[in-house]
């Protein structure tokens, strides 16, 4: 891979260990891509910051790291494993001791305090066509598919080396011949997903990236949906497979595999994935907001509670970033008066909060938070979240 006199400067190390440390991944990571050079990136968004995920290892390497590391561009980081500005009486104090030394080394290199997996709220959403270094698999992928940027699935590792470096290798998604659907998958129209159901757009999603490892899927038959949608399918293409992004197709792109997904298809993923009956609220809990909720989910979670007039359970968590508590702070406050937790900066689908509140069963609106709870082994459904937010506020369930 082609250098410049200056990274090659840099990866010699005359620029400090940690920069050269950060040109070695990138050099590591561009010759796997085949890429020619190393080009600007407009923003890093980093993973690696749940304490529940990287644990004392990923700890100690942070602090280290962190006494001379430096960002160089505009980065946002993923959540925490609890709320560590409001911290709930159920998260036990050595966890939030170790996530706060997290949170700090992050903020020692120069990340933003944003804790966020949906860093395009706000916080970090360069103009259409830039190139971005963003791990988090749900944001890499929206960032592809909804808002025109180019990135690849990095690692925590990948896209860190490249917030120091400011520079990314020009090589997979970033490159627009890579970009062409290498499978299809054509819904069959009388697939109840045309209805407009969240739900069966993100099962859509789910079943097609389980299906292929094409970087690119094109969907055939279903429109483009809202986004909040949108981001809830980029979560579930993330979680089910390696693509990269997701394209809507009138007719199946040629050349490339095609399969069908019927109507019975759908609805056997359906009933596997809800499980059964009407939801229980004893001894259970709920999530919404995977990824997490922008200003437009968080009023319409805020309205569907009456705007502070429902009594909710504590146990409805409601998860969003402090930015956007920020910039919505009458629908923050109902949700948080009608007595649901609102996380500011927290992924309870990667914590152990069930096994923090003995919570037998857990609701979510999220096809990735069902995914990450069952690969753990919790008993996790997928519920709309009108529906959850009606029994957990109908209920006032402790
Ligand atoms: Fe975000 Fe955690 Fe879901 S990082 S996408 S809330 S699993």
């Amino acid at each position: 891979m082609y250098l410049s006199a200056e990274e090659e400067r840099a990866l010699s190390g005359e620029m400090g260990g940690a920069l050269a440390a950060a040109y070695r991944v990138l050099v590591a990571v561009g010759e796997l891509l085949g890429a020619g050079r190393l080009i600007p990136v407009a923003s890093a968004h980093l993973s690696g910051v749940n304490y529940a995920n990287i644990g004392d290892p990923g700890l100690d390497f942070l602090e280290g790291f962190s006494a001379s590391a430096r960002v160089s561009v505009p980065t946002t980081v993923n959540p925490c494993g609890a709320d560590l500005y409001d911290p709930p009486s159920h998260v036990p104090r050595e966890f939030l001791g170790r996530q706060r030394r997290i949170r700090d080394a992050y903020l020692r290199m120069g990340c933003s305090e944003s804790f966020t997996c949906a860093p395009y709220e706000l916080e970090n959403s360069p103009p259409p066509g830039s190139h971005v270094s963003w791990a988090e698999s749900s944001a890499a992928v929206f960032a592809n598919s909804e808002l025109g940027l180019y990135t690849n699935r990095e690692s925590g590792v990948s896209a860190l080396a490249a917030a120091i470096a400011g520079r990314t290798p020009e090589g997979g998604m970033h490159l627009d011949e890579n970009r062409a659907p290498g499978y299809a998958l054509e819904v069959d129209p009388a697939a109840p997903a045309i209805s407009g159901s969240y739900l069966d757009h993100q099962l859509i999603a789910y079943y097609a990236a389980s299906r292929t490892s094409a970087d690119v899927i094109a969907l055939v038959g279903p429109r483009r949906p809202p986004r909040p949608a949108m981001k809830l399918m980029a979560a579930a293409v993330g979680a089910a497979g390696p693509s990269s992004m997701f394209v809507f197709s009138d007719s199946p792109p040629p050349g490339v595999e095609v399969e069908r997904l019927t109507p019975e298809d759908l609805g056997r993923l359906r009933r596997e994935m809800s499980g059964p009956g009407p939801i229980d609220v004893r001894g259970s809990m709920a999530i919404l907001g995977c990824p997490f909720y922008g200003r437009e989910e968080l009023s319409l979670v805020a309205g569907a509670l009456g705007n502070g007039a429902a009594r909710s359970s504590p146990r409805l968590f409601v998860q969003t970033s402090r930015a956007i508590e920020s910039a919505a702070p009458s629908a923050a406050a109902s949700i948080r008066g009608s007595g649901a937790t609102l996380l500011r900066c927290a992924c309870y689908p990667l914590s152990p909060a069930d096994e923090w509140l003995g919570a037998s069963a857990i609701y979510a609106d999220s096809m990735k938070a069902v995914h990450y709870l069952r690969k753990r082994g919790a008993n996790a459904y997928l519920r709309d979240s009108r529906e959850i937010l009606a029994a957990f506020s109908r209920s006032g369930a402790t």
